[in-house]
């Protein structure tokens, strides 16, 4: 056992108290307040919190954000639900804690713990029978859930602009909190931003500006940490129906509405698919384009990258996927980073099944199709790198920062799984149980384990279905019952691809019907190596380099790399320099980096890029160039 699990291994088993219920209209009545009676003994080896003592149930958060200064700073009090021990366990990165008090003003003694790649423990003495502390604080310097933008990194141009981003482990970085998915608490937030900018969060929302900058926010339903969420800017608002809405820069807020025109469906085709999402309002915010991930699941408001704004619709199943986490993830979650797949793995499956409803099953083939080929190239690399035990669904994260294992796995095999438990269960009784299942564990957290025993309890057992679960889970690689998606879409880009291949033109070829998901196979099948002369001829025909859709776009300027086409180097320059989900950033860079010309490219586009880059991308960068090594040590 590592040492930073150790600290954790009480003899504790995982016992829940006071979760179920039975009807599904005292569900989304009743079912959270439950959830804060859920005893939480599962190990969690990413947080210092110590919930077997005492778990915080609600949070209270006034602070300051200060846009120039950088700094957010105020006090997070926290209601404490004790049960043994005479003090309390915070996480904490990088924050500076100016005292902890009781709720009366009362000192209280307070030690941190040593600095690791967790952070540093907070832990508070609370007197007998006291349940509530006041912790005083301010952010550090480089505190890496957040991005602070200029004017210039925005859209809109003229206010600088922040965000968070909490998923894994950063919110300890901005709030002092038991930062572990498995405990969840309800919060109140008060929130004081200059008064030309606007304040939203992952929580009830304003449609509008205050005059005072100051913003109250609610989320009365228990959410752990790592879904609390910040944004701050010249931010607008359009609605889409009575609970849907578009939050974004004023140069963005009407091709956003647009795009996202069939959020409400969503949400419906969500709801009669797994029961009431009971969150309330379901809302999107599109962020600057450094956001570092296509999406983020923050409950009510969803932090979304503008590289989805394709002006087609084409590229809104990533909503679909954001929405999919008010059940798997947000209502029942991961109850640590190793059971991530139990998050992501659902997500995903629901994902396609709010998509196949409104876009039918070609689409859902389409971009099932491509999801297994990030997942096969996926298994290649962890295969041969370092953590190869990294296939597996089941995880093993401890000792290591957990967004290092975050991978494809957990979404294209935890897909994979779950595909074939419906193909074996048929659809009608795999729903149900699906629907059971987020109704029985909603706000609650859950373990892999607990999963298993539930499949086979109510799906595997009573229908006699025999599946290798196991072998899916905690073994390695691709297990042979794998249900490959297949595409007869494809199948007709694959006969384009080899006539083009045998001689005809690029203008002579079938493409006119095709989607995103079409061109994107296109591009990933091009053969090996081609020339200049080549490369021209399919730019020529298809505009690739101009294209204002960021997958095509990113295939493309791959191919571009790959077969060192020049003419779209400062398309690729604009593209890195701006866009920083990370996503399109790896396979860029990792094929640069693949010939010495091109690293020097790299190295050169990267002094410029980094600064625009969120912490998280800047880690996997930093780490995939080297950069520390050669440039001194950077702490982000
Ligand atoms: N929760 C994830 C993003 C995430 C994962 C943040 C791990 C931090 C650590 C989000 O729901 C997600 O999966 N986003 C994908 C969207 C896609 C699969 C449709 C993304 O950002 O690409
Ligand atoms: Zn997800």
């Amino acid at each position: 056992m590592r040492a930073s699990y150790s600290a954790f291994a009480f003899t504790g088993c995982i016992l829940f108290v006071g979760c179920g219920h039975s009807s599904e209209t005292n569900a989304i009545a009743d079912d959270h307040k439950n959830a804060t009676l859920q005893i939480t003994t599962i190990m969690d080896p990413h947080s210092h919190a110590r919930p077997q003592e005492a778990v915080i149930t609600h949070l209270d958060l006034d602070v300051t954000v200060d846009m120039v200064a950088h700094t957010i700073a105020g006090t997070a009090t926290y209601k404490l639900q004790r049960s043994s021990g005479d003090s309390v366990v915070f996480d904490t990165d990088g924050l500076l804690i100016e005292k902890v008090t009781l709720a009366d003003g009362a000192l209280l003694e307070y030690s941190l713990g040593d600095s690791t790649f967790l952070g540093r423990a907070l832990r508070v003495a609370v007197p007998a029978g006291a349940d509530q502390v006041v912790v005083s604080y301010r952010t550090g310097a480089n505190a890496r859930a957040l991005q602070w933008l200029s004017p210039e990194q925005t859209a809109d141009k003229t206010k600088p602009f922040l965000f968070t981003q909490g998923q894994a482990i950063l919110t300890r970085t901005w709030i002092p909190v038991q930062d572990s998915p498995g405990i969840r608490f309800t919060f109140n937030a008060k929130v004081k931003v200059p008064n030309d900018l606007m304040a939203l969060m992952s929580a009830e929302n304003p449609q509008a500006r205050s005059s005072d900058g100051v913003y109250s926010f609610k989320m009365d339903k228990p959410i752990p940490a790592y879904l609390i969420a910040l944004a701050v800017g010249d931010i607008a608002y359009q609605s889409i129906d009575e609970r849907c809405g578009v939050y974004a820069e004023q140069s963005m807020i009407n091709k956003a509405a647009w795009e996202f025109a069939d959020m409400g469906r969503m949400v419906t085709a969500a709801e009669e698919l797994y029961g009431p999402y009971r969150w309330g309002r379901y809302d999107v915010i599109v962020l600057p384009p450094s956001f570092p991930f296509g999406g983020m699941e923050n409950p009510m408001l969803t932090f979304a990258t503008p590289t989805i704004i394709a002006g087609d619709r084409s590229l809104t199943a990533l909503i679909a996927h954001e929405l999919a986490h008010s059940w798997s993830g947000n209502l029942v979650t991961n109850a640590n980073w190793n059971d991530f797949w139990l998050n992501e793995g659902f997500t995903v499956y629901f994902e396609h099944r709010i998509s196949e409803k409104l876009y039918g099953a070609d689409y859902s083939a389409m971009t099932g199709v491509l999801g297994h080929q990030d997942l096969m190239s996926t298994v290649m690399e962890i295969e041969s790198g370092k953590d190869p035990q990294d296939t597996r669904l089941k995880l093993d994260l401890a000792g290591r920062d957990p967004d290092d294992g975050m991978t494809d796995i957990a979404y294209e095999k935890g897909y994979g799984l779950l595909r074939l438990l419906e193909s074996k269960a048929g659809r009608e009784k795999f729903d149900t149980f699906l629907r059971g299942y987020f109704d029985k564990f909603a706000f609650q957290s859950m373990t892999t384990e607990r999963f298993v025993t539930y499949l086979n309890e109510q799906l595997l057992t009573p229908n006699k279905l025999q599946v290798d679960v196991d072998r899916w889970i905690y073994q390695t690689g691709i297990p042979d019952d794998d249900i490959v998606p297949v595409s007869d879409n494809f199948a007709k880009v694959e006969v384009e691809i080899a006539h083009w291949e045998k001689g005809t033109p690029a203008n002579q070829l079938a493409t006119k019907a095709w989607s995103t998901f079409e061109w994107m196979h296109f591009l990933r099948h091009l053969p090996g190596k081609l020339n200049e002369a080549r490369m021209d001829e399919l730019d020529n025909t298809f505009h690739f380099t101009a294209s204002g859709n960021s997958e095509i776009l990113a295939a493309w300027l791959e191919q571009c790399v790959s077969n060192d086409y020049s003419k779209s180097y400062e398309r690729l320059d604009g593209f890195l320099t701006t866009v920083g989900r990370r996503k399109f950033l790896i396979p860029l860079y990792d094929r640069l980096i693949a010939t010495e010309k091109g690293k020097a490219m790299a190295m050169n586009i990267y002094k410029v890029a980094r600064p625009n880059y969120h912490s998280v991308s800047v880690r996997t960068i930093d780490d995939m160039l080297g950069w520390s090594a050669q440039n001194g040590t950077i702490t982000l």
